[in-house]
């Protein structure tokens, strides 16, 4: 049982105090009948709470797809550029929530928005060997000897040793590569192919684990995590 200003500003963008506001106001209902005292107990399982006429179907945690463009910035807030939390539709903002990693500003495609810290870190932790596939559009051609860098451990000009990773040609093409990391240094892609000589010209994320971005799901745009979303993040290679 949880207070219902609580409940409430949990899974809006409200304040504690914007909550109380509106219940105050006769904005809130609960199980049929008007509720305006603010620490009123409800229970989230069974109690039926509108506000505003809507139906709040509560959920503790929420996990979100987005097809993440260029141009905006992996984070909560920014003072110069829009962050990743200003682009979500109106209906899945909601306090608390944040980008489970980061995508460069430049770089497209599947990013997770949570307000989960406890998945985010089972996702990103590198001794949780999640992988993390990456088409990477390059200035030069993918050799062998490039390959060969990426399985044993790329190593930084500053001495960082990566873990061993996967490049493929991506459809064929020499200059674009298909890679994957179990962990999310910073610029990591981009600084294991310059150690190699080549520059990233393009990069997109296009899966974690065993979720992959859906192509039907326009550059910009987020949908809700299923639960069989989430459970293919975490279970074996089954590619
Ligand atoms: N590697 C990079 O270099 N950039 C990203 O955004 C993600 C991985």
């Amino acid at each position: 049982m949880d207070r219902i200003d609580k409940i409430i500003a949990s899974q809006s963008t409200n304040s504690r105090k914007e909550a109380q506001r509106l219940i105050k106001s006769g904005a809130v209902f609960i199980n049929g009948e008007v509720c305006k005292k603010t620490d009123h107990k409800v229970d989230t399982e069974k109690d039926v709470i509108k506000v505003n006429g809507q139906v709040l179907n509560y959920s503790k945690h929420i996990y979100i797809m987005m097809n993440k463009p260029g141009g905006v910035v992996s984070a909560t807030e920014d003072k110069l550029d829009k962050t990743v939390l200003d682009i979500l539709p109106d209906n899945m903002k909601r306090n608390g929530l944040f980008p489970a990693g980061r995508l460069d500003k430049d770089t497209e495609g599947l990013l997770i928005i949570t307000n989960d810290g406890e998945f985010a870190h089972r996702m990103l932790s590198p001794k949780k060997h999640v992988e993390k596939k990456y088409i990477a559009e390059l200035d030069d051609e993918i050799t062998e000897s490039v390959i060969g860098k990426f399985e044993e451990g790329v190593v930084f000009s500053d001495g960082t040793k990566c873990m061993p990773a996967k490049l493929e040609l991506y459809k064929n093409s020499k200059k674009t590569g298909l890679v994957t990391i179990c962990e999310g240094k910073f610029h990591q892609v981009k600084k294991m192919f310059a150690v190699c000589g080549i520059n990233v010209v393009h990069l997109k994320r296009i899966s974690i684990g065993n979720l992959y971005l859906d192509s039907k799901l326009p550059i910009g745009c987020c949908k809700l995590l299923t639960n069989l979303d989430k459970e293919l993040i975490f279970i074996g290679n089954i590619h």
